[in-house]
């Protein structure tokens, strides 16, 4: 039966976090806020503005919407000026391996992102032509855990949620997978993901004899 695999990208198929936290660490420390490496892992799957909000909170400071919005601005130039010099060589282990078995099985295949830089980086990498249908966060009116871009990405491989599978590193997208009523597999600690139908340290744990189980309906 045909599929549909839902790919999360940060965390998933590239490790950005270590480039948003660089930018959030100099964008918090110009506004004289601190920013560390877990709360950092707490913006994992969440907006850019819903970020900004959360360390503006942590760090309780207000801000004018017009401040705010030049501060998102800037975050991402900075952001921007990593993820610039990303190559093939960042994509995470096994993760060409899977997407390429499954195409080689002619299952659809799906990314859902929040971020509004994937099809940025996806080209950045060589992956852009992998995929039959890309929801990014300039899609989605209502971010993770909400299920809108989960649920997009069903409707554009015109696929049933509960046909779909999805690979996700954060809290909050597992959530979203969830709620869409799909199947949800984490990618990182078991102990942050324990709401996934599966949990997988990362790629090179997922057998190819897993994928076929799902592809034959003996997971669901
Ligand atoms: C992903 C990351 C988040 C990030 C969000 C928005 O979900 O895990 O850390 O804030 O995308 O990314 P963007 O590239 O639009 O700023
Ligand atoms: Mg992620």
């Amino acid at each position: 039966t045909k599929k549909g695999f839902i790919f999360d990208l940060d965390g998933v198929i590239v490790d950005t976090a270590k480039y948003h936290f660089l930018a959030w660490k100099k964008l918090a420390k110009s506004v004289g806020v601190d920013f560390t490496k877990i709360q950092n892992e707490q913006l994992k799957g969440v907006s850019r503005k819903n970020s900004l909000e959360k360390i503006l909170e942590w760090g309780n400071k207000t801000l004018s919407e017009e401040e705010f919005n030049r501060l998102m601005a800037l975050k991402n130039e900075d952001y921007l000026s990593y993820v610039e010099n990303m190559k093939e060589d960042e994509i995470l282990p096994d993760v060409p391996k899977v997407l390429n078995y499954l195409m080689s099985k002619e299952q659809p295949l799906a990314l859902g992102s929040a971020s509004k830089n994937a099809h940025t980086i996806l080209d950045k990498v060589n992956l852009l032509e992998k995929f039959d249908a890309i929801v990014d966060g300039n899609g989605v009116k209502k971010g993770k855990p909400d299920p809108e871009v989960f649920l997009n990405a069903a409707k554009l491989l015109k696929l049933n949620p509960d046909d779909c599978i999805v690979f996700e590193d954060a809290k909050a997208g597992v959530e979203a997978a969830n709620a869409a009523n799909m199947i949800s597999i984490g990618i990182g600690e078991k102990s942050v993901l324990d709401e996934a139908d599966y949990v997988f340290k990362d790629f090179t744990e997922i057998s190819l004899e897993f994928l076929d189980d799902i592809m034959s309906n003996k997971i669901s």
